[in-house]
Formats: C-alpha cells, structure tokens, sequence
C-alpha cells in the first residue's frame, strides 16, 4: 500500500471521479448525480491537500483531506472503503497528516467510536463538546479533537 499526497486544484477527473465512488462506497451516500465529475463540494476550506491510500493494486482504497484553518489545520472526510478496513490504512493517513501539520482539528461524531478510537490512538484529544454541530439524522452531537503534538 501507499499514500499520494495531492492539491485539490491538481485533481482530474479521473481521479475526481474515483475519489467520488470511493466517498460513496465509505460514506453510503450516492453523490455521483450532484456532481458528475468533480469533487469540489466535498472540500470546504482553503487550499486542501488530498492524502489518498492506495492498495498495492493502485486501487484507491482510503481518502481524506486537510486544511489550513485559522491558524491551524482542520482533517476531514477520513474514511477507508469497507474490505480494506481494520488495516492500518486510515492510521497511515492521519499520521501522514499529522506529519505535514501537527496543528490539526477534527470533528467527529460522538457515537462514531470506530473512529474516535482512531483519533485517540494518534493522540488527538477532545476539546469541544459541539452543540452547533448536530447531525439531524442521527441526533447526535459531534465533538472537536485536537492534535496537539
Ligand atoms: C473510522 C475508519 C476511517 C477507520 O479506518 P481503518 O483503516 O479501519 O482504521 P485503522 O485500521 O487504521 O485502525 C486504527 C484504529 O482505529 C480503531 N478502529 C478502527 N476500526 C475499528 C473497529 N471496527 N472497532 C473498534 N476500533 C476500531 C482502533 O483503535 C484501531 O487501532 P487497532 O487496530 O490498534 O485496534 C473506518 O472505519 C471508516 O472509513 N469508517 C467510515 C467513515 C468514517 O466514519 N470516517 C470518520 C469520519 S470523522
């Protein structure tokens, strides 16, 4: 396996549209009919960075995205599609993150405990207990995590 480490203004379709069916597969949502090609709504801040995980196969297998924020860096959209689970895969990008910026937030649900256990793993520590956050659907508040070392 490997991690590329891609700016999001040097993505092409192809590898757009790879990142979408691999968000889908993770997040089990199908965002394909809201943008076809690109993947610029899944990105919300400043100048994000993709760190991608590979398979030895070249298959896209994990993605995730960090941010400058504020004075810092903010993680999101972390997931790793569900056969490759359980591997290490989403340590390796996280760590990888870690290594471009150790300042770095996240938010993450609170009763999403596969990923919490991964934060904590890598040291994040939680910060805020976030009532603006609430995910309707599951009526659960979300929380920060921050990385502070
Ligand atoms: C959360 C997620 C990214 C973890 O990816 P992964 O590649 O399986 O994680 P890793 O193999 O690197 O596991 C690292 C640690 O995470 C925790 N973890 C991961 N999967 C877990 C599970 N099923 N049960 C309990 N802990 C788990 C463990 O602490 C694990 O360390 P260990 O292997 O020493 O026990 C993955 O389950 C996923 O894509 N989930 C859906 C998307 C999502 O919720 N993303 C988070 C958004 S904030």
């Amino acid at each position: 396996m490997y991690i590329k480490q891609i700016n999001h203004s040097d993505l092409d379709d192809k590898i757009s549209s790879n990142i979408l069916a691999v968000h889908n597969d993770i997040f089990e949502v199908d965002l394909t009919p809201h943008f076809p090609t690109h993947v610029n709504q899944l990105v919300g801040y400043k100048n994000p960075i993709w760190i991608l995980a590979y398979s030895p196969f070249d298959e896209l297998i994990g993605i995730s995205t960090i941010s400058s924020y504020d004075d810092s860096y903010f993680l999101y959209n972390v997931g790793v599609i569900p056969k490759y689970r359980k591997k290490g895969f989403a340590t390796d990008m996280v760590y990888h993150a870690i290594l471009l910026n150790n300042n770095i937030y996240l938010r993450v649900r609170k009763d999403n405990e596969n990923a919490i256990n991964l934060y904590k793993k890598l040291n994040f520590e939680l910060v805020e207990n976030s009532p603006h956050w609430i995910d309707l659907e599951f009526d659960t508040c979300s929380c920060y995590m921050y990385n502070p070392y």
